[in-house]
């Protein structure tokens, strides 16, 4: 299990655009971040790392705290949306970060689908 101290200390911004594409393979994610100690109340980061198809929401996490902030704390355990520990706010919903994907929140990942053109 890896789970942290600080429970609740980071969960995913439910405003828009907590998570947003650019142009290329990037995705920027908007983290609330929390430390008892320091923050007299939640506040936001956002970071950009790059994507994958197959990237779930817990692997973001990961990517951000493995490469840019060591110190993100939040917690997960099974990874098979079997224990519930990953629940997390995202987009202003209750999730499993475990089996929710990056590319659901991509917009334009598919823009001929996007776009609501019309083909006939
Ligand atoms: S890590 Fe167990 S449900 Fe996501």
């Amino acid at each position: 299990m890896n789970s942290h101290s600080k429970p609740n200390s980071s969960q995913l911004n439910n405003q828009e655009n907590n998570l947003d594409t650019s142009a290329n393979n990037t995705v920027k994610i908007t983290v609330m971040r929390y430390r008892p100690d320091e923050d007299d109340r939640p506040w936001p980061e956002t970071f950009e790392i790059e994507w994958s198809y197959d990237m779930s929401i817990l692997d973001a996490l990961g990517v951000i705290k493995d490469n840019l902030r060591p110190e993100l704390a939040y917690r997960w355990s099974c990874r098979m949306e079997v224990c519930g520990s990953c629940g997390m706010v995202v987009n202003g919903e209750p999730k499993l970060a475990c089996s929710t994907f990056v590319r659901d929140y991509v917009i334009d990942f598919l823009p001929s689908l996007n776009r609501g053109d019309s083909y006939s």
